[in-house]
């Protein structure tokens, strides 16, 4: 054989090679994975919201609008549109307001620039009965919403840009921030928008399951994130996924940071991840090992301190607990093990439409616990592994296990379905 011909094999086993990274092909990882979580594709299969839910959102602000003794309520595009009026928070700001009006009435106006007004009626908007107003570009959009409303003291939604409450003020409105009750009317949630949280939350666990089954030693973080992505797209639930896959010392800083390694023994594995089912979101972490890989008598100990404060914070996820009550719980057990430094942040955060929304489970935070909230119970040790060398230990490690809770008036409810076992069995 030729050199040239060797050289031309070389190429050609190299491409062979290469094609398990390329994009569009199934990776061995995905397709294993995806044989554990087809079986669970059902539990997705929720209804959207209904219009008369929107329609129902929208009388309960207004009679909230007209106890608190303002005129109106005005959001910009946001989970609060996306709330009350199915208009989506992915709607680009630009410098040109675009309002959503609710006043105590009930009654519903957009202010538009005119020249989206088209665009801007192509919506799938929810109302019972809708007035435009549409500014020009020769006048002030606040002139035009205060002339045309005649409102004189309005409510701003907490995502709303300061020149928005500025406009309105120099156009004479009377503004005031958003109060607690109107946020308690997104915190609590309805019976249908459990349903949309159980049922993307117990997918993304049963994704994360799947996926601990077929990871190896060996594997690259890379080849873990790709195989996320296409098991949520492949289910239909790709838009919103995101995700942190972090070996080993890497999981030291929460959200970590670096990319690029390889799994090896003796390094737990740490998956925070998401998506969205018709906006709604999931928000799971599990610290998990390979079938057949291990770690230290003292990194498994590590583990179940973490399970324990999740458990202690779990028990106190009742109606009418102190936000910091509950995070308090949490943090005592990771204390009492010798770890209160290493426990960095709060134990959780609300979930539904947004990410993180109220309520805030932290130790500033005395509100109460509302019967109908979710919120994520989320303890986590991280030592690096400077700091882990003053502990006499070799290198940094990060354990965090996550599941959102429902608060119902028996405690706290997993929107996961179960909790992490070990972590072989997550
Ligand atoms: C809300 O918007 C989505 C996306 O545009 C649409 O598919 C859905 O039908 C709308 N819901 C209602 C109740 O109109
Ligand atoms: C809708 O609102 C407009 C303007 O306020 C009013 O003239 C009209 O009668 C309303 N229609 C219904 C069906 O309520």
């Amino acid at each position: 054989m030729g050199q040239s011909c060797v050289l031309l094999a070389l190429v050609a086993a190299l491409l062979y090679c290469l094609r398990d990274s390329e994009p569009g092909l199934t990776s061995p990882l995905e397709t294993c994975a995806w044989n554990h979580l087809e079986p669970h594709l059902p539990l997705l299969s929720v209804a959207p919201i209904q219009r008369s839910e929107f329609l129902a959102r929208q009388t309960a602000l207004a009679r909230e609008l007209d106890a608190a003794g303002v005129d109106a309520f005005i959001a910009e595009p946001s989970a609060s549109t996306s709330y009350y009026a199915n208009i989506s928070s992915g709607f680009h700001l630009s410098e040109r307001p675009f309002l959503m009006v609710i006043d105590k009435r009930g009654r519903f106006t957009t202010l538009v620039p005119k020249f989206e007004a088209g665009r801007i009626a192509k919506l799938d908007m929810v109302f019972d009965n809708k007035t435009t107003i549409a500014w020009v570009e020769e006048e002030s959009p606040y002139e035009a919403l205060a002339r045309g409303t005649g409102y004189e003291k309005v409510m701003i939604d907490e995502h709303a840009r300061f020149m928005i409450a500025a406009g309105l003020q120099e156009a004479g409105i009377e503004v005031v921030p958003m109060s607690e009750t109107v946020q308690t009317l997104r915190s609590v949630k309805s019976e249908d928008e459990i349903a949309l949280l159980k049922g993307i939350n117990s997918f993304t666990l049963a994704l994360v399951q799947s996926l601990q089954k077929c990871i190896r030693i060996g594997m690259t973080q890379e080849q873990v994130v790709d195989a996320s992505q296409a098991l949520f797209t492949r289910a239909g639930v790709g838009h919103g996924f995101w995700v942190l896959v972090l070996f080993g010392d890497q999981a030291a800083l929460p959200h970590g940071g670096e990319t690029g390694r390889t799994l090896q023994e003796g390094e737990f594995v740490l998956i925070d991840i998401g998506s969205e089912l018709y906006g709604y979101c999931s928000d799971v972490t599990r610290t998990i090992l390979p079938t057949g890989a291990t770690v230290s008598d003292d990194l498994m100990a590590v583990w179940k301190t973490v399970l324990e404060a999740q458990s202690a914070g779990l028990s106190r996820m009742n109606v009418d607990e102190a936000c910091s009550a509950v995070d308090g719980a949490s943090r005592d057990v990771i204390q009492q093990a010798g770890y209160g430094k290493f426990y960095t942040h709060r134990l959780g955060h609300g979930l539904g439409l947004e990410g993180h929304e109220p309520p805030y489970l932290n130790g500033a935070n005395d509100q109460k616990l509302k019967l109908g909230e979710v919120a994520t119970n989320e303890p986590g040790i991280y030592v690096t592994t400077e700091e882990a060398a003053l502990l006499g230990k070799k290198t940094g490690f990060g354990v965090r296990l996550e599941d959102p809770i429902l608060v119902t008036k028996d405690g706290g409810v997993l929107l996961t379905g179960n909790r992490a076992q070990s972590p072989w069995s997550p």
